[in-house]
């Protein structure tokens, strides 16, 4: 495992915006240093959660010395990643030069030596079937042209290996990106004077009636962050897509939309499912029998901005594994006759201000107890003394659940972000 180690290119190939970019992510990193970073102490936790995420019940999607590439990383992904996937090999790129600083910083201050930081742009890398697993998030939609770099990503790929890829909903960014196109128009003036755009940006947002952009923005009404203002509001470039739109660029990268994968973003409002429950039975008889990719797109347009957000697996379309369709998936999950708690060791590094990660003294067991306490009562039905079958434990707490309402379980117990039950 290579200590943590850190690589400059000379930039020469950059295009305008690449430049533009990388000033703009040099004056404002993104995001901000979280007040605690996770180590995993499990080496095959998050890679046995990630592969039951597509269906590979009991394998590791990141095998032990396997290689993962964070692809735009920004500060902190990288080291996340890291920390996460300690038996991995981890290779983070940007090109923000502060921002892959901080990131050497944090890694430095909780040991994560398995990371390699590369200022390089995605359309640079000549890495070839080289990657268990990608992770790409809100990178795409800013890079000059997203279909080389999806494509890029697409070729560093292993064929059995897993993208995590997020590009902006398009329909969530309708309010915002009329806005950033209406303080370019005021500001008319140099596109590298982020000051000047941010000064523009925070009068404009003294108008009350403008206000409600930064309660769909998730930020205060007043005291904004210039990063976190900076972020939303003077992006050089941002591009949103429909999950239509996404798929199809997948599909002319040779790759393609596995399953959707559940976020933190989502997860304040629950807003973590694809299927729709519609009153009429003609129409929800017409919509079960789609494929899954018809079915999300359906939902995408008819639920627009409160669909989830884009952000989901990609497997190369020549990859050797089944792609498994949702009902394939809760099926097996079902009929899963072993199977065990989640439950890693973990190791919490805090920070308070602007001091540096101390590691906490205790070992912090993960994760804490499931926010929905009918999951909770089938983890502990089923790895508890009783030992339940998982079926039945989950017909005793959703009587008469439809196809949608189990795949929702299923995605609130095995998966990555709710990483409660392991399944073979
Ligand atoms: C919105 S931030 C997302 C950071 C990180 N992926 C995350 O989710 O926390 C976008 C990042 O992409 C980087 N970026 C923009 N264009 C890029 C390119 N062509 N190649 C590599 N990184 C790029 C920026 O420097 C910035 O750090």
């Amino acid at each position: 495992m290579s200590e943590l180690t850190h690589e400059v290119t000379t930039g020469a190939s950059w295009s305008d915006l690449d430049r533009l970019n990388a000033s703009f992510y040099s004056r404002f990193p993104y995001p901000w240093r979280p007040m605690s970073l996770r180590r995993v102490l499990d080496p095959e936790f998050e890679a046995r959660f990630l592969a039951q995420a597509l269906g590979r019940w009991g394998q590791l999607a990141v095998p032990a010395g396997g290689r993962i590439w964070v692809a735009g990383c920004g500060t902190n992904q990288a080291v996340i990643t890291a920390l996460r996937f300690p038996a991995a090999d981890v290779l983070g790129t940007d090109l923000s030069e502060p921002s892959l600083d901080l990131a050497r910083n944090s890694a430095g201050q909780v040991g994560a030596t398995n990371l390699t930081l590369r200022r390089e742009t995605i359309e640079e890398s000549r890495d070839r079937d080289a990657f268990d697993h990608v992770i790409c998030t809100g990178v795409v939609g800013h890079v000059t042209e997203p279909e080389v770099a999806l494509r890029r990503l697409g070729e560093a790929l292993r064929p059995t290996g897993v993208i995590e890829l997020m590009v902006y909903n398009a329909h969530q960014r309708v309010g915002l990106v009329a806005f950033q196109d209406a303080l370019r128009l005021l500001h008319a003036g140099d596109r590298d004077d982020f000051d000047g755009q941010l000064a523009v940006g925070r009068g404009l947002l003294a108008n009350p009636e403008l206000k409600p952009l930064l309660v769909e923005l998730g930020l205060p009404l007043s005291g904004v962050p210039a990063e976190a203002l900076a972020d939303a509001v003077i992006q050089p470039i941002e591009r949103g897509y429909t999950m239509g739109q996404l798929a199809e660029m997948a599909g002319r990268c040779g790759l393609r939309v596995a399953a959707p994968c559940l976020n933190q973003f989502d997860q304040p409002n629950q807003r973590h499912d694809w299927n729709m429950r519609f009153v009429d039975p003609e129409v929800q008889c017409r919509y079960d029998a789609l494929p899954d990719l018809t079915r999300w797109e359906i939902t995408n347009l008819l639920r627009r901005e409160t669909s989830p957000k884009l952000w989901v697996y990609l497997v190369r379309e020549d990859s050797p594994l089944p792609l498994k369709p949702e009902r394939q998936l809760t099926e097996e999950f079902l009929a899963a006759t072993e199977v065990e708690r989640g439950q890693a060791r973990t190791r919490l590094y805090m920070r308070s201000g602007a001091s540096e990660y101390r590691a906490h003294p205790d070992e912090v067991p993960h994760p804490r107890a499931h926010p929905d306490p009918g999951c909770q009562r089938i983890v502990d039905a089923v790895a508890g003394p009783g030992r339940a079958r998982l079926a039945d434990a989950v017909a005793g707490e959703r009587q008469g659940a439809g196809p949608a309402d189990l795949n929702l379980v299923r995605l609130y117990l095995t998966t990555p972000l709710y990483p409660y039950l392991l399944v073979r």
